[in-house]
């Protein structure tokens, strides 16, 4: 029989507890990614059970899979604000994130910022002392050009995402292109997330500085939770 192993048992207890967080008649924003995949499916019993709550994708990853298990949709514009966002993270620094390694980070950030609670949810993998990943700027495709000039003169160096079993770059959700900048150690997030959001062109970057409330870490035995 296949066991579940480390990892995805961390993420399994990250996204289970952090979906126990879900009260009666509330409206959730649902993440994407494996992690929070558990949390969706565990609402979705919770549904089942008679849980009542509407929740607000922020993919067709999570939209799809919340159709699958039941969970009622809702949009921004029709719900009257959101209650918790449930999400997952590439890496953690001090509540500080590096999002959108599905290319999922523009439609995640505008559901966390609407969320009056935002709980992110990963498996021990994903903390770092210091964020270093390649961040994912999401870019208009005709503004390809202008925002690798300006994210190289930000000290990055931006690569085009390909996509695996299409020939070609990935495209996101919102027809868009997806720049994975590479900056190595990030010293100063919040001034990095200023510059790349002003660029023009940038529909969104993976950088969410300040916005998480609570993480939700899997252990061996159970979850390390943190406030921030
Ligand atoms: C989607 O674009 C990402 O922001 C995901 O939330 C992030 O990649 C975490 O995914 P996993 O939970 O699959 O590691």
């Amino acid at each position: 029989m296949k066991t579940e192993g480390g990892s995805a048992a961390a993420k399994r207890r990250a996204g289970e507890r952090a979906a126990t967080q879900v009260e009666d008649g509330t409206v959730v924003g649902l993440g994407t990614g494996s992690t929070t995949a558990h949390a969706i499916r565990a609402i979705g019993e919770a549904v089942a059970g008679g849980l009542e709550v509407r929740g607000v994708p922020t993919s067709y990853q999570s939209r799809a899979l919340a159709i699958d298990v039941g969970i009622p949709l809702t949009t921004l514009e029709e719900a009257d604000g959101i209650d918790l966002a449930i999400d997952g993270a590439d890496q953690i620094a001090d509540g500080d994130l590096i999002k959108g390694g599905g290319a999922a980070h523009t439609r995640e950030k505008f559901v966390a910022a609407a969320a009056d609670r935002f709980l992110v949810v990963a498996d021990p993998s994903k903390l770092v002392a210091d964020l270093d990943r390649s961040v994912p700027v999401e870019t208009l495709p005709d503004a390809r050009p202008v925002v690798e000039d300006r994210v190289r003169e930000l000290g990055g160096e931006p690569g085009l995402r390909a996509a695996q079993r299409k020939d070609g770059p990935v495209v996101t959700d919102n027809g868009n292109l997806v720049l994975d900048c590479a900056f190595g150690t990030i010293d100063e997030p919040g001034e990095l997330a200023r510059g790349l959001a002003s660029i023009p062109g940038v529909v969104e970057h993976g950088l969410f500085v300040d916005m998480a409330d609570v993480t939700y870490v899997g252990t061996e035995d159970g979850t390390d939770r943190r406030t921030y």
